[in-house]
């Protein structure tokens, strides 16, 4: 799995250029659902790349009141591939953990639909029972995270079941990107407030998947090679934790 990805939620502006892009400028990873509306753009910018299809990971989700099967095969259709790279459970539903959409991910994993299957915005407790009642363990969780709202003890936890966070909302909409220490430590690397909270991502393990619809920002968001966060930095960011989640409130797996 690439390190860093494109989110694609509310990626309306010319989804079909943009993602082209950005294939072009080196992004491998392409995140979308399908409720976001991004697919058919998706589908155009793959058939019209240069980039081939075993280069890229391509990652969407079912919702949970859908046939999980089924629905994987929608989502093939839409996104005109034979099979992407990773199929998640968008939430868990209501009651439960979401067993039978689990099963129908593998049922669709065994079938050749989806290289690896996973969860978004699974609690530990949430994870706990899937993997009580399947016996497997989700090969990714897709969480809100960022300085301002993550979790050690779900880091932990991935980590010690070797489960991939993958990180949304890692520029927190933009909504706290003129903190003030994100900006003194974007300040002293010469590089700007995002390129902090992608390279904090990546430096945690954690991939990032930044949205851009602007061109600049979808350069911008990749030049994150160039420099490393000192240990000072990344304690200093995690400190600035109090479990924000910008859909209003805090975060519900923390
Ligand atoms: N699994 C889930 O339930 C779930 C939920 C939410 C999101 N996601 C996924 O995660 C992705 C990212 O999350 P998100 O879209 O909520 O938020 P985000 O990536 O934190 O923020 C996107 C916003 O940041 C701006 N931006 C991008 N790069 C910037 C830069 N370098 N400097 C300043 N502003 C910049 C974008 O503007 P422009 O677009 O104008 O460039 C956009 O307004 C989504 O697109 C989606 O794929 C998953």
């Amino acid at each position: 799995m690439p390190v860093l990805g494109l989110g694609t939620w509310q990626l309306t502006d010319d989804t079909a250029d943009t993602v082209k892009t950005a294939l072009d400028m080196g992004y491998r990873l392409i995140d979308t659902s399908g409720d976001y509306g991004t697919q058919a753009g998706i589908a155009a910018a793959l058939g019209s790349s240069d980039v081939d299809r075993q280069d890229l990971y391509l990652v969407t989700k079912v919702e949970e009141d859908e046939d999980a099967y089924d629905a994987t095969r929608d989502r093939l259709r839409e996104l005109d591939v034979e099979r992407v790279d990773l199929m998640l459970i968008h939430r868990p539903p209501p009651s439960g953990a979401g067993v039978d959409l689990w099963r129908g991910l593998q049922q669709a994993r065994d079938d050749g639909l989806t290289v690896d299957i996973g969860v978004s915005n699974y609690s530990i407790e949430d994870m706990n029972a899937l993997i009580e009642t399947s016996g497997e363990v989700p090969a990714v969780n897709q969480i809100e995270w960022s300085p301002f709202g993550w979790s050690q003890t779900m880091l932990d936890y991935c980590n010690g079941h070797g489960i991939v966070i993958q990180a949304y909302s890692p520029l927190t909409r933009t909504e706290r990107l003129d903190d003030e220490t994100l900006q003194e430590i974007a300040v002293h690397h010469d590089k700007t407030p995002a390129h902090v909270l992608i390279r904090w991502n990546i430096q945690l393990g954690v991939v990032p998947l930044p949205k851009a619809n602007n061109l600049d920002h979808l350069r911008e968001n990749l030049a994150v090679f160039d420099f490393e966060l000192r240990e000072e930095d990344m304690r200093r960011l995690e400190e600035r934790n109090e479990h924000y989640s910008s859909l209003g409130g805090s975060l519900a797996y923390a």
